[in-house]
């Protein structure tokens, strides 16, 4: 019977010893320890188990036993300082930052062609005295049309042009900048000098020169004594500033409902000098927008007096402005979001 609790222990000792040879990681030695030495282990259950052994065998078991603890206890503590300097090692390799690297380079923002015209054009009519105010997108037929002497049957007005928001409650995407006119001088008493910037709506189909959403910029100039000369210098001014000392602009008829005369306005080309080329689409000319003296109807709709105070308003569209300059041919451009066309008007701050 002694050889029986002799055997035992060295069986135990054999496999705790191959076991813990194979442990290659913490968690393994973690899990070994837990077999043999732990409060369920082996060998603690076999130290527990003693006093149920013949008295004849104690002796062997108890010392047997007790050495076998002490010897896989040593081992385990030896075994443990060696896997715990590899997963150090292991841990540091992984984490290792090579700071030779390069950085990666963050990709850096700019502001949209639209932002850029919008904060130029700001710019050149601050000069000139004009303040730059917004007014709301979603807008009343009142100021889109009334106010602006725009008759309840305009073909502007038909469902089919207009973004109605509420049809019977007559609220619209506005379909230009232009109410914000009898939204400023509502509030105020001449002189008025404001450019409006923003966005309008319009419900028409899409091609390369029509978009349902675009960029207006409307000027609005009331005060004594204001006359068509005084539009025609703001404008060759603002088009000079935009396109150059040498260019011309050109002023003829058109009819808008809220100007009196109205006009058309444009510049000569200046990529073909007015030659004529696919930016002017031959014609030497570049059209910028409407304008016009204000009209009296406008004037008293917001309590002015036309008999004491004149004024001008013009309009023109920003990405056309841009689509002139740089001879971008599709307006489409703009709202497409694509990456190459937006970096060729990002410059670096
Ligand atoms: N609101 C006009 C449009 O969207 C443009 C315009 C024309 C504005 C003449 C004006 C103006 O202020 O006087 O087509």
């Amino acid at each position: 019977m002694m050889t029986d609790a002799q055997a035992t222990i060295d069986d135990m000792r054999a496999r705790a010893e191959t076991e813990l040879g194979a442990a290659g990681t913490m968690d393994d030695l973690t899990a070994w320890e837990r077999a043999y030495l732990g409060a369920q282990g082996e060998v603690t259950l076999f130290l527990r188990g003693l006093a149920s052994l013949p008295a004849n065998q104690r002796p062997i078991a108890g010392r047997g036993g007790n050495a076998l603890k002490n010897e896989l206890t040593a081992a385990w503590e030896a075994r443990r300082v060696v896997l715990s300097a590899a997963d150090l090692q292991q841990r540091l390799a992984n984490d290792a930052v090579d700071v030779t690297l390069p950085g990666r380079q963050p990709i850096l923002g700019a502001s949209h062609p639209v932002s850029r015209m919008i904060d130029e054009l700001s710019e050149i009519f601050a000069l000139m005295g004009f303040q730059t105010v917004f007014g709301p997108e979603v807008e009343t037929a009142h100021y889109n049309f009334d106010v602006l002497n725009i008759p309840k049957d305009h073909p502007a007005r038909d469902v089919w042009d207009t973004f109605y928001v509420d049809l019977p409650g007559e609220i619209v995407l506005r379909t230009h900048t232009s109410p914000m006119q009898g939204r400023v001088m509502e509030r105020q008493d001449p002189p008025v000098r404001v450019v409006v910037p923003g966005r309008v709506y319009r419900y028409e189909a899409q091609d390369a020169s029509h978009e349902w959403m675009l960029h207006q910029l409307e000027g609005l100039a009331v005060d004594r004594n204001i006359t068509l000369a005084d539009l025609k210098g703001v404008l060759s001014e603002m088009a000079r500033q935009l396109f150059g000392p040498d260019r011309r602009t050109r002023f003829r008829c058109d009819f808008f409902p809220f100007v009196e005369p109205g006009v058309d306005f444009a510049v000569d080309c200046a990529i073909c000098g007015g030659a004529g080329c696919r930016v002017c689409k031959g014609t030497g000319w570049l059209e910028m927008g409407g304008a016009g003296m204000v009209h009296p109807n406008v004037l008293r709709n917001v309590g002015y007096d036309p008999d004491v105070y004149s004024g001008f308003a013009f309009g023109l569209g920003i990405e056309r402005l841009i689509m002139m300059r740089s001879g971008v041919d599709d307006i489409r451009a703009f709202a497409a979001n694509d990456l190459r066309f937006l970096r060729q008007f990002a410059r670096a701050a």
